[in-house]
């Protein structure tokens, strides 16, 4: 198979589809594997790396028209629609039930488009969002210590404290993926950590793997409000699947911490969990309510493009495999997970949650399979 990677163009994004090892990979399976120039460069993989593994470099006209199977990180934007055809099959972030354009350009291309973002297990895991929470999570506590430092508008507190001197407080709320790898860079700053979670099995899950070094409280609107006073870093990590966040943090609870303390909103892709939320870039990363910092970057691992890229390319290759090995129809009937991934094929929408939110007609995968020729 012709397995195409198209360069990013959405501003801010620097990350790639495909790593030169995951193109090594595809090379020795036996496909042909087509980079756009300099697609890789943002991740610091120069052209002649990938052109070291067997792959060809080539323009971005090219890699749209002639890959079976194109790769890339974000959703096509505006200027991209016009690559869009039938006989291709995109495998991407979609986020596409908050995008009308895109659906419809999807649609009326006849593309195959599967979504890295709904490709979900049976247990309901998401198996290629996990490794960008893995980073936002780490990022949060990095981003949360600097914010707090004095010649950034912060308290003046180093996280970690010093023999003879208090670790600084910070409180995490929702103990899922970014809440866990929050935790694990708090603790190895040496702070002191308290997570807040609504799930008991998930806390019993977190007091064993962190072997007791955190405070493990269970979430509710008071226990949220005596924490959040005392913490020097809150950190917003609650997810309710298919769900805005819910605002757990109040105006009231901001206006009562510390002056110069830092609230890191990571679950501001959902609509964040705090009443003073709004989504910031990394051009101007934060903004101050009532004294207090707040960082609410909605693309957080867009920061740091060598490791994100390389711990989505590491998912994502297996479904890479298995499309390029049967073509997207074998592969969506041999696994279940990819199959949920489908969320346009010839012109259907396969995906009831994007029909919904669009008013679409929804099409059963089933049904829309036997008519693609993918
Ligand atoms: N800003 C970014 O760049 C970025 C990057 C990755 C993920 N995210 C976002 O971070 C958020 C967390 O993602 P995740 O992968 O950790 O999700 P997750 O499902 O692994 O964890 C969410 C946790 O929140 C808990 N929770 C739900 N309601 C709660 C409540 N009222 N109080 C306390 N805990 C509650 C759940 O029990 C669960 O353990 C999501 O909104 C996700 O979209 C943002």
């Amino acid at each position: 198979m012709r397995v195409g990677v198209a360069k990013e163009i959405k501003p801010q994004e620097y990350r790639v589809a495909l790593t030169p090892a995951g193109a090594r990979e595809l090379v020795q399976l036996g496909h042909d594997v087509l980079v756009e120039t300099q697609a890789g460069l943002g991740s610091a993989f120069p052209d002649e790396a990938y052109e070291r593994t067997g792959a060809r470099i080539v323009s971005v006209d090219e890699v749209w028209q002639q890959a079976d199977l194109l790769l890339k990180v974000k959703e096509p934007i505006e200027p991209e629609y016009r690559h869009l055809r039938e006989g291709l099959t995109l495998f991407t972030y979609l986020h596409i039930a908050a995008d009308e354009p895109l659906t419809r350009a999807l649609v009326e291309s006849g593309i195959a488009a599967v979504a890295y973002e709904t490709v979900e297990t049976d247990r309901g895991a998401l198996p290629l969002l996990a490794p960008m929470s893995e980073v936002a999570g780490r990022l949060a506590t990095q981003a949360g210590a600097h914010c707090l430092e004095k010649p950034l508008g912060g308290r003046g507190l180093l996280l970690g404290g010093v023999a003879g001197v208090a670790p600084g407080k910070v409180v995490i709320i929702g103990g899922g993926i970014v809440g866990y790898n929050a935790a694990v860079i708090a603790l190895g700053m040496g702070a002191q950590v308290t997570i807040l979670e609504r799930s008991v099995d998930r806390m019993r899950h977190l007091e064993e793997v962190l072997s007791g070094r955190v405070s493990l409280l269970m979430s509710s609107s008071l226990q949220i409000e005596e924490s959040v006073r005392g913490a020097d870093l809150v950190i917003g990590a609650v997810l309710i699947p298919g769900a805005r966040a819910p605002k757990l943090v109040t105006r009231e609870m901001i206006r009562e911490m510390k002056e110069g303390s830092v609230f890191c909103d990571v679950a501001i892709d959902q609509g964040g969990c705090a009443e003073t939320s709004r989504a910031t870039t990394h051009d101007e990363p934060t903004y101050v309510v009532d004294g207090v910092t707040h960082y609410c970057v909605a693309n957080m691992p867009g920061a740091v493009p060598i490791t994100s890229t390389k711990a989505l390319t590491n998912v994502t290759l297996p479904y890479v495999e298995a499309i390029a090995a049967r073509g997207l129809r074998a592969a969506v009937d041999a696994d279940r997970e990819l199959a949920r991934g489908v969320n346009v094929l010839v012109g259907k929408v396969t995906y009831e949650a994007v029909a919904e939110a669009h008013r679409l007609d929804y099409t059963p995968l089933e049904e829309a399979l036997p008519l693609s020729r993918v």
